[in-house]
């Protein structure tokens, strides 16, 4: 009787872990790009998906370009183009507060790269596995398709040294106030697994006051906040 009890744990325990490493987290856990699970084409930025998913496993289309892009009114680093100076509507109004704020608390944020396009995204990826390696630039580039800024919802922002690491006052100011703003540091450290890139401390990427907050006080990524929510 106790060996069909022990054998019944073993094959309870062995569904729990069958079912954990074949569920979505368990898939995104996985640095492995195994496949594609959704290509959303439409422009369907409304209000209320301001969490759209886009990773590593969740693409953008090659057509995708964001509704309602509007040109931020912040200072950008002289090599930025003229079509990273643009976010999403709600996301650039959220940014300018966000800017004019810290500025207020001494802090001086830099535009470095807000939208950009399937093409450009191309055209970065390249140049960084050109001078960095493939290795390298998979660790901090996206693949056309497969980049948050093709969404129009994030940005890359710097500071006067263009030193953006996390002993930067900057940096830290980004770190525990952006979330005030509705936007949230996409690649924590630590969480690598779970983004598949490496820690950035200057991309953030809006995804409005509520959502961010939690995701904040939950030091949580994208990824665990949507799936948590089921
Ligand atoms: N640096 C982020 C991962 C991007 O290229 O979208
Ligand atoms: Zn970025």
């Amino acid at each position: 009787k106790k060996k069909n009890k022990l054998f019944g744990i073993i094959v309870v325990l062995g569904i729990i872990a069958f079912v954990g490493y074949f569920s979505p987290l368990g898939n995104l856990m996985n640095q492995e790009e195994t496949h594609i699970k959704e290509v959303i084409n439409k422009n369907s930025i409304t209000s209320n998906n301001y969490t759209l998913l886009v990773n590593k496993q969740y693409m953008l289309g090659k057509d995708y370009v964001p509704k309602n892009l509007e040109k931020l009114n912040i200072d950008f680093l002289s090599d930025t183009s003229e079509e990273s100076k643009y976010m999403v509507k709600k996301a650039a109004d959220a940014l300018e507060d966000l800017v004019e704020t810290a500025k207020e608390e001494n802090i001086t944020l830099i535009g470095s790269s807000a939208y950009r396009s399937y093409k450009s995204q191309e055209r970065v990826l390249n140049q960084e596995t050109n001078s960095k390696g493939t290795v390298y630039a998979n660790k901090y580039v996206a693949k056309p398709g497969q980049s948050e800024h093709q969404s129009g919802l994030a940005i890359d922002v710097t500071n006067k040294a263009r030193c953006f690491d996390k002993t930067s006052v900057e940096a830290q100011w980004l770190a525990k106030n952006a979330y005030r703003f509705g936007f949230i540091l996409r690649y924590p450290e630590g969480k690598e697994n779970i983004t598949g890139y490496n820690y950035e401390p200057w991309h953030i990427r809006y995804v409005g006051k509520k959502v961010a907050k939690e995701i904040y006080n939950n030091s949580e990524t994208l990824e665990e906040y949507l799936e948590r929510l089921g």
